[in-house]
């Protein structure tokens, strides 16, 4: 059988691979493999292990007959087409939890940078302009004590929210169902989207990217917020209307925004966005700590075995 790997990965990862199956991996670790080559070696491919910068749509299931396990490197998994995948008895896995804590420590340390302005006075030093302590040189807002609103409350939302906890934040989410367990466990209170909007002073949104969740963050929503809240994103870019987000931050209609997505990615350096100076910007590091993105690569690799031995996947997506 044949496992088509379409970024370059360690060893230790794909060699229990190479013992059962023939591998054909793409040789960079960095680079995108070509649509092209993808649709290629594809076509006589009984599994894939792709990444989130891979489209794995109909056109490329048309031309993969033998296709039984796709397996992404990562909990969305919007680059797929799952419907596709399930009509044609191919089995799709992600990779939960093992992400969890490492997303929600980036995501906390969006909410501090953005909200006590590191990134900008880190850039102040290092341009040579520190002059003398000031009383009010370079204040942001507080953390502590203030409202933090989940959109999303998930398990990465549900972690934010323990972290939330240790800075004494008031807790509000808002979440397509309500999580009657983290009210209690985590003193969460359920509200409207409105509401959340409304009395957040962050505002964390943490909801996987579908049709309903397109843009649900744009002009009207903006115009809710406080004008001293912080807007943090760490779950996908196409969930927000950058143009809207640029207004808002540009006319100060809020604080400050902490961004690790972004509608198309890799965004460039000429980006709005990043011209302005209550931006900290990220790169999609959600999950990029070390010990975590090996275990997601454990994970995805497991998958595929799992599926090509016809067992379920431990974590399927269905
Ligand atoms: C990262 O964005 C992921 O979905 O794992």
């Amino acid at each position: 059988m044949k496992v088509v790997v379409t970024r370059k990965f360690p060893d230790s990862i794909i060699n229990p691979l190479r013992d059962k199956y023939e591998v054909v991996m793409w040789e960079y670790e960095d680079k995108v493999m070509p649509r092209d080559l993808l649709l290629q070696e594809s076509k006589d491919a009984d599994a894939l292990l792709v990444n989130l910068t891979d489209d794995i749509n109909d056109e490329l299931y048309e031309q993969s007959p033998k296709l039984k396990v796709v397996s992404t490197m990562a909990v969305g998994y919007d680059n797929i087409d799952v419907a596709g995948a399930i009509e044609r008895g191919i089995k799709v896995g992600h990779t939960p939890n093992v992400l969890t804590d490492a997303t929600a420590d980036l995501t906390f340390a969006l909410i501090l940078a953005s909200g006590r302005r590191l990134l900008e006075a880190a850039d102040v030093i290092r341009r040579d302009e520190w002059k003398s302590w000031a009383p009010f040189y370079l204040t942001g807002q507080e953390v502590s004590h203030k409202t933090i609103g989940i959109i999303g409350m998930g398990r990465i939302g549900e972690a934010v929210a323990k972290r939330a906890q240790g800075f004494s934040m008031n807790i509000l989410y808002h979440n397509r169902s309500r999580k009657r367990e983290a009210e209690e466990t985590l003193h969460a209170s359920y509200v409207t989207f409105d509401e959340l909007l409304e009395r957040s002073d962050y505002v964390v949104l943490l909801a996987p990217s579908t049709p309903e969740t397109k843009k649900m963050m744009g002009h009207e929503q903006f115009a809710k917020m406080k004008k001293s809240a912080v807007f943090i994103n760490t779950s996908r870019g196409t969930n927000v209307d950058e143009e809207a987000l640029y207004e808002a931050l540009k006319t100060n209609e809020i604080y400050a925004a902490g961004l690790d997505v972004f509608d198309q990615e890799p965004i460039s350096a000429d980006h709005p966005l990043l011209k302005l100076p209550n931006v900290t910007a990220m790169p999609h590091i959600g999950s990029a700590a070390l010990e975590t993105r090996m275990k997601m690569a454990q994970m995805a690799r497991d998958h595929i075995i799992e599926g090509l031995e016809g067992r379920d996947l431990t974590h399927e997506v269905n």
